[in-house]
């Protein structure tokens, strides 16, 4: 953690809990992280549960967000709505509350086919809508292996973030989401972890400049949890968690929330 950013833990709830539990979820981890203060909040609910969980968290400190949205870009123009049955838009979560959005999860990556350039136009969308997002990259285990974690993780920041200015990129948070920690138990080391953030904040200097760099908030994501929270929160350049089981339990997730206040 850094002093000047402010710590952002946000739970990813995946395709977890109907309206009724997310309710309840909700308003359990609302009861358990309040008066908790220097740090932010928010909880990521499937799309069915978004607007039972916005009037839970009105006048809460936490914030809620969805997992993603559908947009195309047809000649040169975003389209947030119209005919992909099946498919939910941007303006469609931020009316059910949502002030954040997940892009490009290693999940959506895997199963969905989702690339850099489709969460670059997710991003651009966020901002034509006042959605703000939480980019995720992050190298499988054959890459780790193979030596090449940092030019993975530096491709997909550059795709992502491609043709951003500094302004909106400094209002983005990215999460270093490793592919091998995601839901395995298995978490990267502090020290493995830190690694990749300073890579990426080098990164973000390059592109957008010291101040822009120094601004965006960079979580962890993988197997964060209650016990291992605060030593990769200690990290220089660890500015939060995205937390996918642990946060199903709202006394471990407010344990995290804890650790980076
Ligand atoms: P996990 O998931 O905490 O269950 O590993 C994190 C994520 O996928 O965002």
């Amino acid at each position: 953690m850094s002093p000047t950013r402010t710590p952002f833990i946000a739970g990813n709830w995946k395709m977890n809990t109907t309206p009724t539990e997310a309710a309840r979820l909700a308003s359990e981890v609302a009861e358990a992280v309040r008066g908790v203060a220097g740090v932010q909040v928010a909880v990521c609910p499937p799309f069915t549960s978004l607007a039972a969980v916005a009037p839970v968290l009105a006048g809460t400190n936490v914030a809620l967000g969805a997992q993603n949205f559908h947009v195309v870009e047809k000649d040169g123009k975003l389209v947030t709505s119209g005919a992909y049955t099946g498919e939910v838009g941007p303006k469609m979560i931020k009316d059910a509350g949502a002030g954040w959005c997940i892009l490009g999860h290693s999940e959506r990556r895997q199963f969905f086919g989702e690339t850099d350039a489709g969460v670059n136009r997710k991003i651009r969308a966020c901002f034509e809508v006042g959605l703000l997002p939480i980019v995720c990259v992050g190298e499988l285990l054959s890459e780790r292996e193979a030596g090449q974690t940092e030019k993975v993780v530096e491709t997909q920041v550059r795709g992502c973030f491609a043709g951003l200015p500094a302004d909106v990129a400094r209002q983005c948070v990215i999460a270093y989401e490793p592919v091998w920690a995601i839901g395995t138990g298995r978490t990267a080391t502090p020290e493995q972890a830190q690694e990749v953030h300073a890579h990426i904040r080098r990164l973000l200097t390059e592109l957008f400049g010291a101040a822009t760099a120094e601004a965006i908030r960079i979580q962890y994501g993988g197997s964060m949890n209650a016990a291992n929270a605060a030593e990769l929160l200690a990290q220089a350049d660890i500015d939060g968690g995205l937390i996918g089981g642990a946060a199903l339990k709202a006394p471990d997730f407010a344990t995290i929330v804890k650790a980076g206040a």
